[in-house]
């Protein structure tokens, strides 16, 4: 095997929310530690962003699709470039994408699977314009054997963390638990039903701070109510979305909410909360009694101190930033390690977080000619 050298990554994710697209220079060293550099949020154009929704809400075509996998290129690219105008060219580009679509079912047709997972922003674009080889659709792989192509941060986790929980609240969350045999699943929606409703009732992007949440006060019946889905239930390993948490589903569930527009983000600020608790009551062993938040959802007090209400007394909430990693950068620096590993074909995904049938190096080459 080739000798493993430091290498300096640009790494570029955009998740669920579709906040912003993360950018993050990384060193990462041959112990497969990372070290961030620099971040930066790069905004989606508004234009561009309102399409991606588009695409989320099933009211795309597959002309809008192909426009935005080259369209979401050149953001994508335009984050790297900031970075690169400031510290030159990386060793590599790493990219993960925006996922508009994710369906982890064993589905057929003429006992074909259907099984499947979308990332789109052409990483031949990313490389014309940055002049960098990239790496990128990591989790196509996974799903090629087998797996459920997500949740990928697991692998970092493991090499990054002691015994814990490690819990990211993005649109959807997720959880690691790293032990004697680490394993993973994503818990339910993060921020992906307060910030629809922020959005409806309020005509903002996300709770700040969860200033509305505190001001409102949670339903208890229809909190009771949603905690009923199907979803919260199935055993592990599991993955979903926002095909599954979609426009339909959250006005659905709508109709039987309270009437003060502050009370639905209070109860739908507890539904997060309360399903990561009932998921480590259900699936979590009881010798784990640390959990590390990390995601947008860290940055969310109310969500925070709801999290603190509703899991057991025993078990200790840090957040990323108490082991020196920005709650906001974590993922990039995980898809950082992901593609260095591609780099070196280090397999790369965990077959007990995903459930593939085998060890698999993810990630295409695509290089800059
Ligand atoms: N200061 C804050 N107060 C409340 N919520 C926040 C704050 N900062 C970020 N968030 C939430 O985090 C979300 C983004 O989280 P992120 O981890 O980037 O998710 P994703 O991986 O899905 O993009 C935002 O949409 C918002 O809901
Ligand atoms: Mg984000």
């Amino acid at each position: 095997m080739e000798e493993l050298k430091p290498k300096r990554i640009i790494a570029l994710m955009s998740g669920t929310s579709c906040d912003s697209i993360d950018a993050g220079l990384c060193d990462v060293y041959p112990d497969l530690s990372c070290k961030l550099i620099s971040g930066i949020n790069y905004n989606y154009p508004e234009h561009i962003k309102s399409k991606i929704f588009q695409i989320f809400s099933g009211n795309a075509g597959i002309k809008d699709i192909c426009q935005m996998n080259f369209a979401i290129g050149q953001c994508f690219s335009n984050a790297a470039n900031l970075l690169i105008s400031e510290f030159g060219k990386p060793d590599f580009i790493v990219s993960h994408g925006q996922t508009v679509y994710h369906y982890p079912f064993d589905d057929s047709i003429d006992n074909i699977s259907l099984k499947s997972t979308l990332q789109i922003g052409d990483s031949a674009v990313i490389a014309e314009n940055t002049g960098c080889d990239v790496i990128s659709n990591f989790r196509e792989a996974d799903v090629a054997a087998g797996g459920e192509g997500a949740p990928l941060v697991c692998f970092a986790d493991e090499k990054w963390f002691k015994k814990a929980a490690v819990q990211n609240i993005g649109g959807i969350s997720n959880v690691t638990v790293v032990s004697d045999e680490t394993f993973g699943f994503d818990t339910g929606p993060g921020n992906v039903i307060i910030d629809y409703c922020m959005n409806k009732f309020f005509g903002m992007p996300y709770d700040k701070d969860g200033e509305i949440g505190f001001s409102g006060k949670i339903c208890e019946s229809w909190l009771d109510c949603l905690m009923q889905d199907e979803y919260y239930f199935k055993n592990p390993p599991k993955t979903t979305g926002r095909e599954y948490f979609s426009k339909i589903y959250i006005e659905n569930a709508l109709k039987f909410a309270p009437d003060d527009p502050k009370d639905i983000i209070a109860t739908v600020t507890a539904l997060t909360a309360k399903t990561i608790a009932f998921a480590y009551e259900r699936f979590v062993p009881e010798d784990i009694n640390e959990v590390i938040i990390g995601g947008g959802g860290a940055y969310n007090p109310y969500l925070m101190k709801l999290l603190k209400l509703y899991l057991p007394k025993y078990i200790e909430l840090k957040r990323h930033e108490d082991y020196g990693i920005s709650s906001n950068f974590k993922e990039v620096m995980a898809f950082a390690l992901l593609g260095y590993c591609t780099y070196y074909n280090i397999p790369n995904n965990l077959p007990s977080c995903t459930g593939a049938k085998r060890r698999v190096v993810m990630g295409k080459i695509t290089k800059y000619s």
